[in-house]
C-alpha cells in the first residue's frame, strides 16, 4: 500500500468509527493548542490515532496522539487531530503529513494547522499571542512530494481564510514561519539569519503539511502561538516545559478564536 492508500484506509475506519460519511474541516492541534481543541464542538467520537492505519504512537509530551470527531454548533463536523508526528521522530516524511492526507481523504477541504513557535520578531510580538501564518519558508531540507508533480505554493495560506481569522480577531497580526528539522532549539547566530532573511516565527512543523494540503487541493489556514522569543534574542535558555505553559495560559482564548472562524469557513 501506497501512503496515499494507507490514508485512504485510515479515513474509510474514521468515517465508520465516527459514524460521519465526510468531514469538511481538520484541525491540527500542535504543542501548547491541545486545551483549546475543547472549545470546538460536541465530541462525536474520539480514539487514539495508533488505532488508525499509518498513524505513529505520540513521541512528545503536549502531543496526545489522539484524534476526535467533533461537531460544531451550526452543523460542520470537524476532525481534530490533538498532536502530530514530526520530522524530527526520525520516521520520514510520510508520517508527518499522513494526518492531512487522511483528512483530505476524508473529504476535507480545509486544514487548520496550529504550531507553538519561537518569535523572531520581539519588537512587536508577545509571548502567549496567536500569530496568522501568511507565507513559510521550509528549511527542512524535505518534502512530501514525489517526482515531477510541481505544485504551486503562491498562497499556500489562502488569503480568503486569512481575511476571515482577521475579521473574527481583528487585532492577529501576520508573520512568516520558518520550520527546520529540529530537534534542537536554534543558535542565536541562525535565528539573526532567520530574521534576516525574512522570517518572523521559527519552529518544526507545518510546513510539510501545508505542502501535503496543497497538494490534495486542501485550503489551509496557519496559526503560530508565540511560546518565547527565538535563541537569543531574551537572554534566556529555551525548554519545552516553557512551551507549554505557555500554550495552557491561552488556550481560551485560542479556542474561542479557532471555533469562530471554523463557524464561517
Ligand atoms: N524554535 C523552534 N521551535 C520552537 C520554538 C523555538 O524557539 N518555540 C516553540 N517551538
Amino acid at each position: 500500500m501506497n501512503a496515499y492508500e494507507l490514508a485512504g484506509a485510515a479515513a474509510n475506519s474514521l468515517r465508520e468509527r465516527a459514524g460521519v460519511d465526510s468531514f469538511d474541516v481538520a484541525l491540527v492541534m500542535g504543542s501548547g493548542w491541545l486545551p483549546a481543541a475543547d472549545a470546538i464542538g460536541e465530541v462525536a467520537a474520539e480514539m487514539a490515532v495508533t488505532e488508525l492505519p499509518g498513524f505513529a504512537p505520540p513521541a512528545v509530551a503536549g502531543h496526545a496522539g489522539r484524534v476526535r470527531a467533533t461537531v460544531t454548533a451550526s452543523g460542520k463536523n470537524v476532525l481534530i487531530f490533538l498532536g502530530r508526528t514530526h520530522l524530527y521522530e526520525g520516521r520520514g516524511v510520510d508520517p508527518v503529513v499522513h494526518n492531512v492526507r487522511t483528512a483530505a481523504a476524508a473529504g476535507v477541504r480545509t486544514v487548520v494547522l496550529t504550531n507553538a513557535a519561537g518569535g523572531l520578531r520581539p519588537e512587536t510580538q508577545r509571548v502567549g499571542e496567536p500569530i496568522l501564518i501568511s507565507d513559510h519558508i521550509n528549511m527542512t531540507g524535505q518534502t512530501p512530494i514525489v517526482g515531477a508533480t510541481f505544485i504551486d505554493l503562491t498562497d499556500v495560506y489562502t488569503p480568503r481564510l486569512r481575511k476571515l481569522a482577521l475579521e473574527v480577531d481583528p487585532g492577529l497580526t501576520e508573520g512568516v514561519y520558518l520550520a527546520l528539522r529540529g530537534p534542537t532549539y536554534e543558535t542565536p547566530a541562525e535565528i539573526r539569519m532567520f530574521r534576516t532573511i525574512g522570517a518572523d516565527l521559527v519552529g518544526m512543523s507545518t510546513v510539510l503539511e501545508a505542502i501535503a494540503a496543497r497538494e490534495a487541493g486542501a485550503e489551509i489556514l496557519g496559526l503560530s502561538m508565540v511560546t518565547n522569543y527565538g535563541a537569543g534574542l531574551a537572554g534566556e535558555p529555551l525548554n519545552h516545559e516553557e512551551v507549554l505553559a505557555v500554550g495552557a495560559a491561552t488556550a481560551e482564548r485560542m479556542g474561542h478564536l479557532l471555533a469562530k472562524v471554523i463557524d464561517r469557513i
